[in-house]
């Protein structure tokens, strides 16, 4: 199946698009976003867009062939900082994060994120490179497998699941998507509505394998400091754990009251910060989600540089 872009409308508008402004799209997959604010950018602007996974950034490449406001950059965005460095990009004026995975990535059996297929059980969203989840579930303590699974998982049966799997793979390795989730299957025996046994274990090692929270945790800071002032960082997020560490990390940079190592005291005892919170967070439409089901658990927060104490 084809990707559907989650929140297309309210993201991009969201953005707030100067016609001559550089944008970064972060997470590009199959560039829904990125058209959109291409079709709001003059002919001086410039998207960079990001993506690990190869097939994505393909997609990026024959974007850019025909359009040269195009830069593509295969990587994470974590290294955000560094990429636009290297292109010599100073500041920008608005960033774009829409998290996770996107359709294609779920559909296709050989990516091994899905246990729908029986699949060699890869998951990583850049196969290029790095440790597969076979590679690293058949190697993995077990203590830190429970932790894991705990925590990017938020799976009750954190223990059981990890003692399951460290005594199976003591007679045979873990190969397949089936294997896995069948083995979960055995252990979990309490069905959450309309939820296979195995979701909460296969996110947290999807989100272990790449490294999903540190990406966003590094990104962060650096997107204050490229930010120009009334820049906008919009953030499509689908799971508390994401969204958590976007509200916090907006929070923070935009409550001086709170955090005062952001605190600027202006002569007249105003407080400035570097981030202005915008709007509530959105959800997608009852319309959307039945057109597009996967946008059911998404949420969008804005916020906006302000003038803070890094342009002194
Ligand atoms: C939900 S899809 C994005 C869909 C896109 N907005 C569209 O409309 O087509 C997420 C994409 O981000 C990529 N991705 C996720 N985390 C990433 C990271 N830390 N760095 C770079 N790309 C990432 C994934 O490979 C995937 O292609």
């Amino acid at each position: 199946m084809e990707h559907i872009t989650v929140l297309l409308n309210e993201a991009v508008k969201a953005l707030d698009i100067k016609p001559n402004g550089v944008y970064v799209d972060a997470t590009f997959g199959r560039g829904g976003h990125s058209q959109k604010i291409l079709e709001q950018l003059g002919q001086e602007g410039v998207l960079v867009v990001f993506d690990k996974d190869p097939e994505a950034i393909k997609k990026a490449e024959q974007l850019a062939s025909g359009d040269k406001r195009v830069l593509v950059v295969h990587s994470g965005f974590k290294n955000l900082a560094y990429e636009l460095e290297r292109l010599n990009i100073k500041k920008i004026n608005g960033i774009l994060f829409d998290f996770g995975l996107s359709t294609p990535q779920l559909d296709e059996a050989q990516r091994g994120f899905s246990f729908r297929f029986d699949a060699p059980l890869d998951m990583r969203m850049d196969n290029s490179q790095g440790i597969t989840a076979r590679e690293w579930l058949n190697q993995v303590e077990e203590k830190e497998l429970a932790e894991v699974i705990k925590n990017y998982g938020e799976e009750r049966f954190y223990k059981k699941v990890a003692r399951e799997i460290v005594s199976y793979r003591e007679n045979k390795e873990i190969e397949t998507t089936k294997e896995l989730a069948d083995l979960i299957s055995r252990v979990i025996k309490v069905k959450e509505r309309g939820q296979h046994p195995a979701t909460r274990t296969f996110q947290a090692i999807r989100i272990k394998i790449n490294q999903e929270l540190e990406e966003i945790e590094t990104v962060l800071p650096d997107v204050l400091n490229i930010l120009d002032n009334g820049g906008r960082l919009v953030s499509i997020a689908f799971h508390s754990l994401e969204d958590r560490i976007i509200k916090q990390f907006i929070k923070r940079n935009s409550s001086p009251e709170q955090y005062p190592k952001w605190v600027m005291i202006q002569d007249d005892g105003r407080q400035e910060t570097l981030l202005k919170s915008i709007g509530k967070p959105i959800k997608p439409s009852d319309e959307e989600i039945n057109n597009n089901n996967r946008s059911r658990s998404a949420i969008m927060r804005v916020a906006e540089r302000t003038k803070g104490v890094l342009d002194d």
